[in-house]
């Protein structure tokens, strides 16, 4: 209502009235992972909670109502194991296999991350082989003329940081700097795109400012402390990778929503500048200078209606008012359109964007090739209006420990059997690949 040239009815005409969408020459498609999700056999600040949090969740599960498709799968949010990374995918064992179906579905980027408590179990203690590990994973991308996007922290923490109180302590920026300085030096030939930090907002929020993820403070002066960390240690990692690597690329993954008011109401409004502001610019704002590209992860839409909760799940002083006429298996809502808002926005930084995330949970895959279709609809229509959208990673190459929640939630173009660790291609995956193969979209 806010938007009427892109009201619902009117993207669905404009998404039939078009035939062919060529896409930017060079452009780049893939899929993204994290280590922790998709390698299995990790051991860092996530693995030990996990324990504590099966029991939670089991019991939470119970009271709630499942529907088949989902119990139907193993695990199951009703199962024990689903809780537990475990030997997850198996895909530290396994990449390059999963880097065959990545080359098969013509993908010629891969995003993926360095797992930290691999590198450097014990404080100090580099570990040549793991380091070793990933030149390989990179090195089998790049015979397969696959870019790499390489991320180098992904949520989790050895334990030892955890021990020092992780990102509330300062001491962990100088750490983690010790820590990229050795992974780079080694990777650096190999590697153009680096990507310091995944979604440090959804961090802070989900571990900081509410009880949901390890370290479950739910305390604003400490999220506080960890959001500055934050800042200031991608301002010093990109400082200090380009120091290595001078024709390194360098940013973030930045997850940004749409927000749109609920009403025309003066208090609606303002929710959603405070939201625009605190959520979607402030991390980008102190960090414009340091980055050489925009990472964007694109997944939900917010219709805000002003609330005197501070710390609802649906943002600062705002209650979620969406109409979740599509939804994911998660109840997520799908919501298209949203990405091209979002780009729009992004485009005063004037810097290249690469979507490092963009997905859905979809167990029966029925929803998918649509689902990136309309993205991609979108997407285009920024580049058209002169948005320098330059690659697309769907979310994710594999179904993979989706943090607190599991197993159970299926976002992969490729399907696994989590008790035989086959790989299954789903078909919304080929038709993502004729994409891929092609740069063009076809309506
Ligand atoms: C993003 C995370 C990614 C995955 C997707 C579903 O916020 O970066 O690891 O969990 O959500």
């Amino acid at each position: 209502m806010n938007h009427p040239k892109f009201s619902s009815a009117d993207s669905k005409d404009k998404i039939n009235s078009s035939k062919k969408l060529i896409f930017p020459a060079g452009f780049y498609w893939g899929s993204a992972t994290s280590a922790h999700q998709v390698e299995g056999d990790n051991y860092n600040d996530w693995s030990e909670w996990e324990i504590e949090n099966a029991k939670f969740k089991m019991q939470n599960a119970k009271l709630k109502e499942w529907p088949d498709y989902i119990l139907n799968n193993y695990p199951n949010p009703l199962q024990e194991e689903n809780y537990i990374s475990g030997r997850a995918c198996d895909h530290y064992n396994r990449f390059c296999e999963d880097f065959d179906i990545a080359k098969k579905l013509g993908h010629n980027a891969h995003r993926f991350s360095i797992e930290w408590s691999r590198i450097e179990p014990v404080e100090g203690k580099f570990n040549e082989k793991e380091i070793e590990h990933y030149r390989k994973v990179i090195l089998v991308l790049r015979q397969k003329d696959i870019e790499p996007f390489v991320g180098l922290w992904h949520w989790t923490n050895p334990i030892w940081v955890r021990d020092i109180g992780a990102w509330e302590n300062k001491k962990t920026i100088e750490f983690f700097l010790r820590y990229i300085e050795n992974v780079v030096k080694v990777l650096e030939p190999y590697v153009k795109f680096w990507i310091t930090l995944n979604e440090p907002e959804i961090y802070v929020a989900a571990s900081y400012f509410s009880n949901q993820w390890p370290p479950q403070k739910n305390s604003l002066i400490s999220g506080i402390k960890v959001y500055k960390n934050l800042i200031k240690a991608h301002k010093l990692s990109f400082k200090k990778i380009h120091q290595i690597s001078p024709r390194s690329l360098v940013g973030i993954a930045k997850n940004n929503s749409f927000y749109e008011p609920f009403s025309n109401n003066l208090l609606d409004r303002l929710a959603v500048c405070l939201n625009n502001y605190l959520r979607n610019n402030w991390f980008l704002n102190r960090i414009k200078n340091y980055q050489d590209f925009i990472g964007l992860n694109y997944y939900f839409h917010d219709r805000v209606k002003f609330s005197l909760n501070l710390k609802s799940p649906s943002g600062i002083f705002a209650e979620n008012k969406n109409r979740n006429e599509i939804i994911n298996d998660l109840n997520w809502e799908i919501y298209p359109e949203g990405i091209y808002h979002v780009l729009k926005n992004l485009k005063k930084y004037n810097k290249p964007i690469y979507i490092t995330e963009n997905g859905l949970a979809d167990a029966k895959d029925e929803k998918r090739e649509k689902f990136i279709k309309e993205h991609l609809y979108w997407i285009h229509k920024a580049i058209q209006e002169g948005v320098d959208v330059r690659g697309y990673f769907y979310w994710s190459l594999l179904d993979n420990f989706e943090w607190d929640k599991g197993f159970w939630p299926r976002f992969g173009l490729v399907k696994i059997n989590y008790r035989t660790l086959e790989r299954k291609i789903r078909p919304s995956a080929y038709e993502y690949a004729k994409i891929c193969k092609t740069n063009e979209l076809i309506l």
